[in-house]
């Protein structure tokens, strides 16, 4: 299987929790994000950080203030890493897709233990039976990297 692109991205953390808490969130998070394959996910965090917690979860917990910065974190989290896997996706493309490129047409998926099972999907790029993109991220405090290597699907 030949290798036909390769792409790498590394975004400060900072820049999507200033999105977070800006106006321009639900525009962001809706052209990033698949509407089908990831936004629900982000959705439901959303509302459990939005959520008024019960006096009795208020009660129960340890420490109210970190579990909300948690949330906060995850929903960081998911956004960087989808953010940076979609742009080193980008840099991958042959130019004239990344003509077309449109963040939330792609989703990632994964399957624990499986390595080449995370990949990058997009019904809609023509090529998509014909090649794979697998994805990686990686993260360091203030730091996360996506990298995307492309291959052909099948030897030739
Ligand atoms: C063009 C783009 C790749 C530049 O990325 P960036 O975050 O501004 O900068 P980075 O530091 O991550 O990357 C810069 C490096 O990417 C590489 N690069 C630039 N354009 C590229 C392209 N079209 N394809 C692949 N690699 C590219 C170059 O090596 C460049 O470094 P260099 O100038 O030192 O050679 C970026 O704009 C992007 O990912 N766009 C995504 C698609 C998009 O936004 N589309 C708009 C419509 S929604």
């Amino acid at each position: 299987m030949a290798t036909l692109g390769h792409g790498v991205d590394i975004l400060r953390n900072a820049r999507i929790r200033r999105i977070l808490a800006s106006k321009y969130c639900d525009r962001f998070v809706k052209r990033i994000l698949h509407p089908q394959h990831e936004l629900p996910q982000f959705q439901q965090m959303a509302m459990q950080t939005s959520k008024i917690p019960s006096f009795s979860e208020v009660c129960n917990s340890i420490d109210q203030s970190s579990s909300t910065v948690s949330l906060l974190d995850r929903k960081c989290r998911l956004l960087s890493s989808t953010f940076a896997a979609k742009e080193a996706l980008f840099k991958s493309l042959d130019a004239e897709d990344q003509q077309t490129f449109t963040f939330k047409d792609w989703y990632r998926v994964s399957n624990s233990g499986v390595a080449a099972s995370r990949v990058l999907l997009n019904p809609k790029y023509s090529k998509i039976n014909g090649e794979r993109f697998i994805w990686s991220i990686s993260h360091d405090g203030e730091y996360t990297i996506g990298s995307v290597i492309r291959t052909e699907l099948f030897s030739q």
